[in-house]
């Protein structure tokens, strides 16, 4: 079973780059995934949307894949400042992170609207990772597997199947704070959440979970080796070459 989840390891690197630093970084991933000849993991690059095609050209031929952080549930139309899915596939992206926690909270993104922008992914010809994730006062109340039931029905669409879909499990208290639940904390609510898509879609064992929060090169063979982490979603280590290669090495 765990061949049949090959590892995925996506670098998040939200709001950051110009086209100089971005172009260095993605030279040097590539440079790095080209030496290293990896066939038993994915790693994938989610630059800014204004870089996405930049880094696309800049990693054609190593293996590198590349993603876009968000996108609107249309395929166009009067949306001022938003991209649809079809324009990130136009440029190269593969993928897209949809309901990060961040878009959740800065943007007020629902369940409801996450489950639209992962349909809006299928509909583009992309693999939607969607984010899913607990908050503090929800871990401290008690209420991790709940919200994470919740959050998993609300935001995924029917007709799932485990080639459609990635899940990150990322606790909002984890992301960009250097804090990180134990290992057993990741296998509990990996496992969770493997047992609650079991309800949705019929090949729920080969869905990949992706874990997210303060991943780096120094705890990622811990978090990537707890029970049903099949990769991680990196963000703040992802900015640089080395950390977050040997993040994908830890895979
Ligand atoms: P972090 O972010 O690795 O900086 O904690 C992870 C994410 O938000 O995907």
């Amino acid at each position: 079973m765990a061949r049949s989840r090959q590892p995925l390891i996506a670098g998040n690197w939200k709001m950051n780059g110009l086209r100089a630093d971005a172009l260095a970084l993605a030279a040097g991933v590539a440079e790095g995934v080209r030496r290293a000849g990896w066939t038993d993991r994915e790693v994938l690059v989610c630059p800014p949307a204004t870089l996405l095609m930049a880094v696309a050209d800049a990693v054609i031929g190593s293996g590198v894949l590349v993603g876009g952080q968000n996108c609107h549930a249309d395929a166009s139309g009067a949306h001022t400042g938003d991209i649809s899915a079809e324009m990130l596939r136009d440029v190269g992206a593969g993928h897209v992170i949809v309901g990060h926690s961040e878009r959740r909270t800065d943007c007020g993104e629902t369940d409801t609207i996450v489950r639209a922008k992962a349909e809006a992914a299928w509909r583009a010809g992309l693999l939607p990772i969607v984010c899913i994730g607990e908050t503090l006062a929800e871990r401290e109340a008690g209420r991790t597997l709940a919200v994470l039931e919740t959050q998993l029905k609300g935001s995924v669409p029917a007709g799932a199947a485990a080639a459609k879909l990635v899940v990150a499990y990322e606790p909002v208290w984890a992301i960009g704070t250097g804090k990180t639940p134990t290992v057993a904390e990741v296998a509990s609510a990996h496992a969770h959440i493997r047992h609650v898509l079991g309800a949705l879609i019929p090949d729920a064992g080969a869905v990949r979970l992706l874990y997210g929060g303060s991943v780096k090169g120094s705890n990622a063979g811990e978090l990537l080796a707890a029970g049903d982490v099949d990769g991680a979603l990196v963000g703040g280590a992802s900015l640089k070459a080395d950390e977050f290669l040997a993040i994908a090495k830890a895979a």
